[in-house]
C-alpha cells in the first residue's frame, strides 16, 4: 500500500470538544496508526469549522470578536486531542488564510463554469443545521428533525450550486460502490435523500451572515457553510484551482473519511458533487459511525450530562489516553451507537488492559528473572502453534481494518491474548520449574514473549503508551510493519533484568470510579 490518507469531521468551534468528537478522533487515529503500519505514507487531517452564524451569535453573546472565541474555543480541541494521543498530521482551522484563499478560488471556478448561479430564494432555514431544509425534512411538527425546532422563513439573493446535475451521477456511483458508504445498510438511506435533492444555496447575505469568507467579486455575500467547511479535505493537502501541491497530488483521493451518522448526507452528496464539479476523483469510502450516549441517554447540554474526555481522564486519574482509547474504539461495532458509562469503561480496561494483557506480559518476565535470571537460552528457541495463530491474527485484524471494523478487529486480538493466558494455565511453567523441567519451561515463557511481540505490534493503534511499554520490555521494535512480522523477535541472551519489569497499564481505581459516578 503505497498512501493512506483519513480525514475527520471539523468540529463547530461552538464549545468545549465532548465524548462524542472525541469517539471520531480516536476512531480515526486508530485507522491512521493501523495503516501507518502498512503504508508507506499515512496522513491524517482533523481541525475546527469556524464560520456561520452560530459562532457568530455566540460570540457577539460574550461580546468577543468572533476570530478571538474561536482562537480560544480551537485551543480547547487542540489540547484535548494531545491529551487523548491523535497523532494527526494537520490539524485545519477553516479560518486558516490559506484555506480561505483557495476555498474563493473553488467557488470562482464553479461560477466560471456555470454550476454555480445567483438566484433570489425563500426557504426555511434551520440555524442549527446551517441548512436551507425542504418541507419533507421537517417532523410532523413542521420542527427540524434533528434540532427539535421551526426553522425560520428566510428571504435572500444567493448563489446556488446545481446539486441536481450530479444526482444521477452520484446515484450511479453509490449503486456501482457498495463499498463507498460504511456501513452498508446506510447507502439506502443517501439513495433515498437524492431522490428528493434540490440545488443548494452556498452563499448568505452579508446583512444576515457576516462571519464567513467573502465571495470573491460580490462583498454582499459570504460563502455558506458547507462550501466552506467541505473544501477543508482538499484546501489542507494543497489544493490550488491554478495547480495542486506534491503533497495533494499525492495524498488525494481519501482513502477513508470518517464523520458522524448526522452528517452522511453533507459528505455522500454535497461533497461528492463538489467533487465532480471540480473533476476531482472521488474518496474511496466515506465512514459514518454511530453516535455516543452517555448511561444509555442522548447527550445534550439540556440534560447537563455532556462529558469531556479531559473530565474523565481527570476523574480516574489516568496520566495515559490508552484505556479511553480503547474504551471508545471498541465501544460500538461499525457503524452503529455506543455508549459511555463509568463502570463499564472501569471493568472492561481493568479485564483487557490489565488482567489480560499487562498482567500476562508481566507474569511471563517475571517468571524469566525468577527461573533465568532474565535470559533466553538458545534451547527455548523453538516454533509454536501459536505462531501461526498470531500470523493469523495479524490477517484477520488487518482484514477488519479494510472495512473499518476497529471493534471488530479489537475483538481478534482479544482473543489472541485469551489464547495465550490459556496456553499459560495449560502448560503451567511454574509447576515445570518445580519438576526441574527447566527447557520445557523456558519454552513456554520464550512461546509466550515472542506472541507479546506480535500483541503489542496490534494494540499499538487502540494503545500506544501501553504498547510502547510492552515493546520496550521485550526490546521488540514497535514500529515494525506488519507485513515484516516474524515472530523471530526475542533473541538469545539476557532480556530483562528485575528493576526492568514494570506494570504496562495500572487498573483504574474503583473507588475513583464510585466517586466520578457521583460527580457527574
Ligand atoms: O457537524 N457521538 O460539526 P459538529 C458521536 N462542523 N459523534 C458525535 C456526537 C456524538 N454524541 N456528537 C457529534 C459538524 N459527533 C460540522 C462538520 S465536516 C466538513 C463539518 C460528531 O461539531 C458528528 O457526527 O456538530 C460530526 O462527525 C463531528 O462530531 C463534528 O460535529
Ligand atoms: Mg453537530
Amino acid at each position: 500500500m503505497e498512501k493512506f490518507y483519513t480525514t475527520t469531521a471539523i468540529d463547530y468551534v461552538n464549545g468545549a470538544p465532548h465524548i462524542g468528537h472525541a469517539y471520531e478522533k480516536i476512531l480515526t487515529d486508530v485507522l491512521f496508526r493501523h495503516f501507518s503500519k502498512r503504508a508507506d505514507c499515512a496522513y491524517m487531517l482533523t481541525g475546527t469549522d469556524e464560520h456561520g452564524i452560530k459562532i457568530q451569535k455566540t460570540s457577539a453573546s460574550m461580546n468577543i470578536n468572533p476570530k478571538e472565541f474561536c482562537d480560544m474555543n480551537a485551543q480547547k480541541f487542540i489540547d484535548s486531542w494531545k491529551l487523548l494521543d491523535i497523532n494527526y498530521s494537520q490539524f485545519i482551522r477553516t479560518t486558516d488564510e490559506k484555506h480561505k484563499k483557495i476555498v474563493q478560488k473553488i467557488f470562482k471556478k464553479l461560477l466560471d463554469k456555470g454550476d454555480i448561479y445567483k438566484h433570489s430564494y425563500t426557504g426555511l432555514y434551520c440555524s442549527g443545521c446551517e441548512a436551507f431544509l425542504s418541507e419533507k425534512d421537517l417532523d410532523e411538527n413542521g420542527f427540524c428533525p434533528v434540532h427539535k425546532k421551526k426553522p425560520e422563513v428566510v428571504s435572500e439573493e444567493n448563489y446556488f450550486f446545481k446539486l441536481t446535475k450530479y444526482k444521477e451521477a452520484i446515484i450511479k456511483h453509490i449503486k456501482q460502490n457498495p463499498d463507498f458508504i460504511v456501513p452498508s445498510f446506510r447507502a439506502n438511506e443517501v439513495l433515498n435523500q437524492l431522490e428528493n435533492i434540490e440545488d443548494i444555496s452556498v452563499s448568505r447575505a452579508k446583512t444576515n451572515v457576516s462571519w464567513g469568507i467573502d465571495v470573491l467579486d460580490d462583498p454582499t455575500q459570504v460563502i455558506y457553510v458547507w462550501i466552506d467547511a467541505l473544501s477543508n479535505y482538499i484546501t489542507a493537502i494543497g489544493y490550488d484551482p491554478d495547480g495542486s501541491s506534491d503533497l495533494f497530488k499525492k495524498l488525494w483521493s481519501a482513502d477513508v473519511q470518517v464523520i458522524g451518522k448526522d452528517i452522511l448526507k453533507f459528505h455522500s452528496i454535497y461533497w461528492i458533487a463538489i467533487l465532480m464539479a471540480l473533476d476531482l476523483p472521488l474518496p474511496k469510502h466515506i465512514l459514518a459511525h454511530g453516535w455516543i450516549t452517555i448511561d444509555e441517554a442522548k447527550m445534550s447540554k439540556s440534560l447537563g450530562n455532556v462529558i469531556s474526555p479531559k473530565s474523565i481522564m481527570e476523574a480516574f486519574n489516568m496520566t495515559e489516553p490508552d484505556a479511553l482509547r480503547y474504551y471508545m474504539a471498541t465501544a460500538a461495532p461499525c457503524g452503529k451507537d455506543g455508549n459511555y458509562s463509568d463502570n463499564d469503561f472501569k471493568e472492561k480496561v481493568n479485564a483487557h488492559l490489565a488482567n489480560s494483557m499487562g498482567n500476562l506480559l508481566n507474569r511471563t518476565l517475571s517468571m524469566l528473572v525468577k527461573y533465568f535470571d532474565g535470559e533466553i537460552k538458545q534451547e527455548f528457541i523453538k516454533k509454536s502453534p501459536l505462531f501461526d495463530e498470531a500470523l493469523k491474527t495479524i490477517k484477520e485484524v488487518e482484514h477488519h481494518f479494510d472495512y473499518f471494523e476497529v471493534a471488530e478487529a479489537a475483538q481478534k486480538i482479544t482473543e489472541l491474548v485469551d489464547k495465550v493466558n490459556k496456553y499459560v494455565t495449560d502448560a503451567a511453567p511454574w509447576s515445570l520449574a518445580k519438576e526441574g523441567k527447566m527447557i520445557e519451561c523456558g519454552e513456554v515463557l520464550y512461546t509466550v514473549l515472542e506472541l507479546m511481540c506480535v500483541i503489542s505490534s496490534l494494540i499499538y493503534p487502540y494503545c500506544p503508551n501501553i504498547a510502547g511499554k510492552m515493546a520496550k520490555q521485550l526490546k521488540y521494535d514497535i514500529n515494525t510493519k506488519y507485513d515484516d512480522i516474524k515472530l523471530d523477535n526475542i533473541k538469545i541472551g539476557k532480556l530483562i533484568s528485575k528493576e526492568e519489569i514494570t506494570p504496562v497499564f495500572l487498573r483504574l481505581d474503583s473507588e475513583l470510579a464510585d466517586k466520578a459516578n457521583k460527580v457527574k
